[in-house]
């Protein structure tokens, strides 16, 4: 545990003109959506009610040397004193540290890598995880990041990967306010997630939740290791009407009578005054480009905040940040009840009208994949905030299969007719961990491999589920993937829906397969190998300069909501995997010096 260096500042400001300086607290920092020029650089400095004018110092060098590039700017009330400024005139390919003062307080230093120019084929190392309730405070699973924490040195990037809060009430933690869609408590709703998102970056005592300075201050070692790209999902959105951005104003939760399955109302939730202030304390607390879609034909997406965009990391990879949350049409009830009683996918997902992403970033989605498999790129990584892979009957209505059918399939189809190998999703939003390949309809009634697609789940960074779960022996975990009746996915359920059971056996250049507690998985790797439902955590994922994929997702066991312990061992390694490509061995020496080593 470190010391907390702002009880320094304070004695140190004692000695100094008390008002002028008086203890600034600086709520960690973050970059983000870096490109090979730029990158957003976020802080929070809390400066007793005051607004504060800050420096943000950039350098190559972490003792910042010399004349460091600078931005200056000023924390804004209305924004919760945070801060976000623009870096600017940044080189491609490069490690960065940075800063914020006020000439007297200094914030932590943070690290960010800027991706290459070029399609050189350097070596790319990630990670994502998502989901931080309040209620698993101070997260332990990410103590450490960057340094003790497994797997996570060296980092190009890290995908914050959607629930970056949760409005509910935890220990210490009321719940926000039920935010209106039209607005009418949008100033308590702004409040109430200004501090959500707060609390997660703060230390909480044991037993009354109340935020300490002392011990694990939250996420804020994760934010400032690595350059981060960031997403929403449903608990950013209050988890109630507004989680479905494209749905009609007047829209309840849940479709529970099909008259707004698909939006015909010409209003949508995503240009109501609630949406947009929930939209806004989530911008407010991360550093995040924010640009506008212009879409005049496309009212449902046309004046809307942009989300996705795609961004190369050299040869090898592109990574493409889809948002699944800003145009979506109404949730559905989850899964329906066949006349067997068994749990059914609901019909009314199949409705070939019902969106999920809107025409316009659909359009956009699929250039992007025709564009990337054309020049060459081999790992298309897409980042949605629900999961696209089929589970059985336990269809969560907010997922790709178990909402929006009809476009889950015209997206994978694309992707299987226009032959775009290597397609990578990433998500998180069922708070445990497990790989999968994906399937869809060729045609209707059949089911078919999407060739050289899969989608990693992983998670949760601290979030219900996993605490269900308190033996963690590997004979445990083997018995919940073997049972029908639990509530996670699990392969007789699958198998039953014809759907493939978990994991990547079989898949083309799967090898170093490695599972904590399974001394076959190398030699004959099975489900078991590539699902964890009892972890808080994260995956970290590298493409090597030949662009070979390994796969490790890190955690540690999971504990009693509420109960905020103090973190005790670094995550460790649970499961590993890799994904070879045939090569030619074609693949060239960057020019000038070596690859990026982050
Ligand atoms: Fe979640």
């Amino acid at each position: 545990m470190s010391f907390p260096w702002r009880f320094v500042l304070l004695a140190a400001s004692l000695m100094a003109a008390p008002s002028a300086f008086a203890a600034i607290v600086f709520d960690g920092v973050a970059a983000g959506d870096a490109t090979d020029h730029d990158a957003i650089l976020w802080t929070r400095a809390d400066n007793g009610g005051s607004v504060t004018p800050l420096t943000a110092e950039v350098s190559t060098d972490p003792a910042f040397p010399g004349q460091p590039k600078i931005y200056r700017g000023v924390t804004d009330q209305a924004a919760d004193f945070t801060l976000k400024v623009d870096a600017i005139g940044l080189s491609p390919n490069t490690v960065y540290y940075y800063r914020f003062s006020n000439g007297s307080a200094v914030s932590p230093v943070g690290r960010f890598t800027t991706p290459p120019s070029d399609h050189r084929a350097v070596p790319v190392r990630f990670g994502f995880s998502g989901d931080v309730d309040a209620k698993f405070r101070p997260f332990p699973s990410v103590d450490g990041f960057g340094t003790t924490a497994g797997g996570t040195q060296g980092l190009n990037y890290f995908i914050f990967l959607g629930d970056t809060m949760y409005e509910t009430a935890a220990t210490g933690s009321p719940a926000t306010v039920a935010t209106a869609t039209d607005g009418s408590n949008a100033d308590q709703a702004l409040i109430d997630y200004h501090r959500k998102y707060r609390e997660v970056l703060k230390g909480v005592a044991a037993g009354t939740g109340e935020v300490v300075d002392q011990g694990q201050q939250g996420i804020q070692s994760m934010l400032a290791t690595t350059g981060l790209y960031t997403l929403l999902d449903n608990h950013e959105l209050g988890n109630k009407q507004l989680q479905s951005g494209g749905a009609p104003q007047v829209a309840e939760i849940e479709g529970n009578q099909a008259g707004f399955d698909v939006n015909t109302t010409g209003t949508f939730n995503n240009k109501s005054p609630g949406f947009r202030t929930l939209v806004r304390a989530y911008l407010d607390y991360h550093p995040i480009r924010e640009a506008t879609v212009s879409a005049p034909k496309n009212p449902r997406s046309d004046d809307t905040i942009r989300q996705y965009f795609a961004q190369q990391w050299g040869r090898n990879s592109v990574l493409i940040r889809i948002d699944d949350r800003s145009y979506r049409d109404i949730r559905l009830p989850d899964s329906g009840i066949a006349p067997d009683g068994s749990l059914l996918p609901h019909a009314r997902a199949d409705n070939p009208r019902r969106t999920m992403l809107g025409k316009t970033q659909l359009a956009w989605l699929k250039q992007e994949l025709l564009k990337a498999n054309a020049n060459g790129t081999v790992w298309k990584i897409l980042v949605i905030s629900s999961p696209i892979d089929t589970v059985g009957g336990h269809q969560d209505g907010k997922s790709w299969y178990g909402g929006y059918r009809a476009e889950r399939n015209e997206l994978l189809k694309f992707i299987a007719d226009n032959k775009i190998g290597h397609v990578l999703f990433l998500t998180t939003d069922d708070h445990e961990m497990r790989t999968t390949k994906l399937v869809y309809a060729p045609s209707p009634g059949r089911k078919a491999l999407v060739p050289g697609a899969l989608q990693v789940v992983t998670g949760p960074i601290g979030g219900a589920g996993p605490d269900a779960i308190t033996d963690h022996s590997f004979a445990h975990i083997v018995a919940v993937l073997n049972n029908p009746s639990t509530a996670v996915d699990n392969n007789p359920d699958l198998i039953a829906h014809r759907d493939p059971p978990i994991g990547l056996m079989g898949f083309p250049g799967l090898r170093d397969v490695f599972r904590e507690g399974d001394p076959n998985a190398a030699a004959h790797p099975t489900s078991i190998d590539f699902f964890a439902p009892d972890r808080n955590g994260y995956t970290i994922l590298d493409i090597a300069a030949d662009a070979t994929l390994t796969v490790e997702s890190y955690g540690i066991p999971s504990f009693p909501a509420d109960t905020f312990p103090q973190p005790t061992a670094p995550a460790k390694l649970i499961m590993r995997f890799r994904i070879a490509l045939p090569h030619t061995g074609s693949e060239t020496k960057p020019a000038g010096g070596h690859p990026v080593t982050p």
